[in-house]
Order: C-alpha cells, then sequence, then structure tokens
C-alpha cells in the first residue's frame, strides 16, 4: 500500500498557495506558546495579568458614537454606562434625552445608588420650578481685547444654536441675517449685566423702553450706533428696515418666543461651572414637548454652556474637567452641530468626553459630516443596523479594524501522485494535500454587513482602539425601592426640584404687537406730501 503524507498548502491551486510557509511557521509558533502557557511561567505570567486587570484604575472616558435601528437596545445600553459614569463618582454627566425614558431610568438607577445630592433633573415641560441659567453670558475681562474674542465665540456658539431650527449649517450665504443677529447678539453681550435670552427680540423692537434702556447700557459704541443708523432708515423706509432686519428676527422669534425658553434663559442660581466641578448628574427630559425645534434649541444651548465652562476652566486651571455630555437622538433632533463636532475634536484634554446616540448614519445627513464624527470617537458601537446604508458604513469601519490577511474561508483535500512514482509501474504513492482558500477583504465585510443586520437586541459590535469586539448588554433591572420603581423616582425628582437651585414660577409676558406697515398707497401720498412742502 502506498504511503500517504499531508502538506499543508502545497502547490495547490487557488490565492493560497504562495503563502503556506509563513503560515505554517505561524501555526506553530502559536502552538508552542500554548504549550508554554501551561508551564511555570506561563502561569506567573497569568497571575501578573490578573492582578493588573483587578487593580487598574479605569481610565479617562472616550467619546462614543453609537448606532443602531430603532428598538435594538440602545438605550438600555447607555443606562448601563450612564450608572458606571455616576458610580466612577470623578466625572459629571450631562443627559440630553429628547424622548425622556432614558433621563427618568437614569435618575431612579443613580437615586438607588445613593447619587441623589448630585442630581439636577429638568423636564422641559414644567413651568413651576425651572432651572435657569445666563444663556447670554457676560465676561468679565478688564482686556477690552480679550472680552471682544470672548464675545465673538460666545456670538458663534449662540448663532448656531439659532440656525439649527432651519437645518442651516452656515448663514454666509445670507448676508442680511447673519449681520443683523450678529448686531442682536452684540447687543445682548456688550450689557453690564447678563440680560435672559428674549431681550435679543427687544433689539428689534425700535423705540420700546427694553430697547432703549439696552441701547443705553450698551458698552460697544459700534453695536450702539449700528441700531441708531438703521433706525433712520425705519423712518425713512419702513419696508427697507423690514428688509434688513426682518430674516434675524423671524430667526429669533421662535426660540426666544417659546415659553421654555423665557422660563429657562434667565440668570438663575444654577450655575455650570459649578455644577460640573460638583460632578452633578444633570437630565433634561424633553419627553412632555412636542416640538424638535424647541428641544433642539434648548438643548444645543446647554451643549453650549457645558463646552464653554469646560473650555474656560482648562484655559484657566490648565488641568481637565472631567465632563460626559451624552445626546440622546443626536442624529434626528440635529444635535450634532459644528461646535459639537469642535469639541470633540479639541476637548479632549479639557475633559469632555461626548457620546452621540443615533438610530441612522442617514440622520445626520451630509455623509462627510457623519464621517469625521466617526474619526473623532475612538469608541464606536453598532447595534443592529436595519438600513442598508449603515450596514456598509459600520462593515466598512469594522472589516479595517480588523482585516485578517490569514483568515481562512475554505479549505479542500485532494491527492496527489508523488515525484518519481509516477514513472513507477507498481501503484503510484499519492500524497494529501490540504488547500486553504482565504478570505478576501470584501467578503470579511461581507460578513459585518450580515452580522449587523442580524445582531439580536442588546447584541452589540465595539470598535475602541483595542480592537473590535462582540458584546452583550446585560439590562439592568429596575432598583427593588419601597413604593415601586414609578412612584420611587418621580418622589426623588419631586424632592430634587423642590431644592433652591430652581426658579419660581414667571409673570406672564406682556404682549408686544409690531406696528403694521403702512401700505404703499399710504407711503407714496407721504412721500408726495413731504416733496410738496
Ligand atoms: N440587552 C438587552 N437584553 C434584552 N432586552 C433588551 C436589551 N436591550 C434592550 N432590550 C429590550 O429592547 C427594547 C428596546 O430597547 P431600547 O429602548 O434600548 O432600544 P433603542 O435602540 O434605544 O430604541 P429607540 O431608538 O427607539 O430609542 C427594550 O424595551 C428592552 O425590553
Ligand atoms: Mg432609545
Amino acid at each position: 500500500m502506498g504511503r500517504r503524507r499531508v502538506t499543508i498548502g502545497g502547490e495547490a491551486a487557488g490565492h493560497g498557495g504562495p503563502r503556506h510557509f509563513e503560515r505554517s511557521h505561524r501555526a506553530s509558533s502559536s502552538h508552542t506558546s500554548r504549550r508554554c502557557g501551561s508551564t511555570l511561567a506561563g502561569m506567573f505570567s497569568r497571575f501578573r495579568f490578573l492582578r493588573r486587570l483587578i487593580t487598574r484604575k479605569p481610565g479617562t472616558e472616550t467619546s462614543a458614537l453609537v448606532v443602531g435601528s430603532t428598538g435594538s437596545g440602545k438605550s438600555e445600553g447607555e443606562l448601563v454606562d450612564l450608572v458606571r459614569l455616576a458610580d466612577r463618582r470623578d466625572c459629571a454627566v450631562v443627559l440630553l434625552d429628547g424622548h425622556g425614558p432614558l433621563a427618568f431610568a437614569a435618575a431612579s438607577h443613580w437615586a438607588a445608588r445613593g447619587h441623589e445630592p448630585r442630581i439636577v433633573y429638568e423636564p422641559l415641560d414644567a413651568t413651576d420650578r425651572v432651572l435657569g441659567w445666563g444663556v447670554l453670558p457676560r465676561g468679565s475681562f478688564a482686556d477690552p481685547a480679550r472680552q471682544r474674542l470672548e464675545d465673538a465665540e460666545a456670538r458663534e456658539g449662540l448663532s448656531q444654536c439659532f440656525m439649527s431650527q432651519r437645518n442651516l449649517t452656515t448663514l454666509n450665504d445670507r448676508g442680511y441675517t447673519k449681520e443683523w443677529l450678529d448686531a442682536a447678539l452684540s447687543l445682548c453681550l456688550s450689557q453690564p449685566e447678563p440680560v435672559p435670552l428674549p431681550s435679543l427680540l427687544a433689539a428689534f423692537r425700535v423705540g420700546t423702553p427694553e430697547y432703549e434702556r439696552l441701547l443705553r447700557s450698551c458698552g460697544d459704541p459700534r453695536t450702539v450706533a449700528k441700531f441708531r443708523d438703521v433706525e433712520h432708515v425705519k423712518r425713512r423706509n419702513p419696508v427697507q428696515y423690514e428688509l434688513f432686519t426682518s430674516p434675524a428676527r423671524r430667526l429669533l422669534e421662535l426660540t426666544c418666543g417659546s415659553e421654555v425658553v423665557r422660563l429657562r434663559s434667565r440668570p438663575g442660581p444654577f450655575r455650570w461651572p459649578e455644577a460640573l466641578r460638583d460632578r452633578c448628574l444633570v437630565a433634561f427630559d424633553g419627553g412632555g414637548i412636542r416640538s424638535r425645534e424647541l428641544k433642539r434649541t434648548v438643548f444645543l444651548l446647554v451643549a453650549l454652556a457645558v463646552i464653554h465652562a469646560v473650555r474656560r476652566h482648562f484655559a484657566e486651571a490648565r488641568t481637565p474637567l472631567p465632563v460626559v455630555l451624552v445626546l440622546e437622538e443626536a442624529g434626528a433632533l440635529g444635535l450634532a452641530t459644528p461646535f459639537v463636532q469642535l469639541a470633540l475634536q479639541e476637548l479632549r484634554k479639557a475633559g469632555v468626553a461626548i457620546h452621540l446616540i443615533s438610530q441612522s448614519s442617514l440622520d445626520f445627513g451630509d455623509p462627510a459630516f457623519f464621517q469625521s464624527l466617526l474619526g473623532n470617537a475612538p469608541r464606536q458601537i453598532w447595534y443592529q443596523c436595519l438600513s442598508p446604508a449603515d450596514q456598509e458604513l459600520g462593515a466598512k469601519a469594522l472589516t479595517n479594524a480588523t482585516f485578517d490577511p490569514d483568515a481562512v474561508h475554505f479549505t479542500r483535500v485532494r491527492s496527489v501522485p508523488e515525484g518519481k512514482s509516477l514513472a513507477s509501474p507498481w501503484r503510484a504513492r499519492m500524497r494529501r494535500v490540504i488547500d486553504r482558500y482565504f478570505k478576501s477583504p470584501s467578503l470579511q465585510e461581507q460578513e459585518y454587513r450580515t452580522r449587523l443586520a442580524t445582531l439580536r437586541v442588546g447584541e452589540r459590535l465595539v470598535r475602541d482602539r483595542t480592537g473590535v469586539r462582540r458584546e452583550r448588554v446585560r439590562p439592568l433591572r429596575p432598583p427593588r425601592v419601597p413604593g415601586g420603581f414609578e412612584t420611587f423616582t418621580r418622589a426623588v425628582i419631586g424632592r430634587v426640584r423642590e431644592r433652591p437651585l430652581y426658579l419660581p414660577p414667571l409673570p406672564p409676558e406682556t404682549s408686544w404687537h409690531p406696528e403694521p406697515l403702512p401700505d404703499a398707497a399710504e407711503r407714496l401720498r407721504v412721500e408726495a406730501a413731504e416733496a410738496g412742502e
């Protein structure tokens, strides 16, 4: 009988052929190291690894991008993270939840674990007691140039908050809107005392006492001169005045005219820098408000205040102020604005980590913008994605991080006659050859696409700097508390909102109606009368 030998690779066909020497060498060396693991030295090294694992201090929190279709388990996964962050006690958490259930559940778990003194809870539909903070911050720099720089940055951030309602990313092609929005912001930022946000609208109500008061106390003569000039235009031609100023006024009206903003944008005892330094757990619950634009603007104003506070702390103290900003439904609500992206890029050293949670990459609109977010999120978490566009993007990102040129797709065994035996009159000696066929990059990508499409609820693929791994989130059980989860949480929120940090209700605003514009015939009559004089 002919002897049979088995060879891996060999001169076989297929693209596996030339690679077999290197591969068989690698296989044998890994086998050796596995055997070493059972030796004494291997055991010691394992103990060292375990000790390091147990005594390891948690590193600083990194920014994360979470993508997954509705119902895939994103919020449950984030809840686990929120509880972990609270238990660490080394960073503040600001959660902006447009839907509400995540904020409610987080408050419940935080309180059940003894963090109640750190909780600040703000339901956006509340009108009795609300959290108020100076939305139009007043810097107090002795150097006028420094003050101007600070004002310019505040103006830039605030105008982005207003632009986002109209899904505008820039006002550069809307000259009058930009000019007059900046002018109104400059007027309110140059006041000796912080003014509430609705004062921005007063900048367009020429002749009213509030308008005169703003102009009288404005510290920037150039802005005052600009408003005085446009008063002449209004007297000469009211239509021309409207043409100049009404686009900016209309942009401000939706936000500044809203009760939700009016109540919260007055200077109050709540200070963002102090709250962040005290490692507060701040949750904004937008579940009671229907208007997406309003939620978006309020949340952007909060994000702006947080980023501004961290930036200033870092500039003054040169030490990070650890804050985790969680933006739930960031894509659909349009919370990923350029200033959030800038914070992702620049403020890691200052202590800011941002968790951006979205149902789909398509919610962000511009694909280039999503790519840039991916580029700045060291942790990427992919839950089940039902959209092919998300599967495509996710598979690309995950394959690039894990591509293995030695991954075997399948093997095939064949028998080949050995060298000289071919010429032998006797029976040929046969040798078995195992041919390996390797996975192409596109095949590995397709595998990820399939995995992303078929992940189960609560399963996720996590990519970080150490690699890619599959995880299964173990959802938190509702805390076992007296009276049940719902009653307990409502009682906690009630107690939190009784603190002096919250502002009492505000008297209703006196309504203001713009004077009607004269029609064309009347204006012609007046002009003719003036010309006749
Ligand atoms: N790890 C898990 N294990 C088991 N069930 C889970 C897990 N995570 C979530 N679920 C279930 O799936 C449901 C939906 O989860 P969740 O609200 O977190 O989804 P979501 O991705 O946030 O959806 P949406 O985008 O609509 O907010 C939950 O009500 C819960 O019952
Ligand atoms: Mg959710």
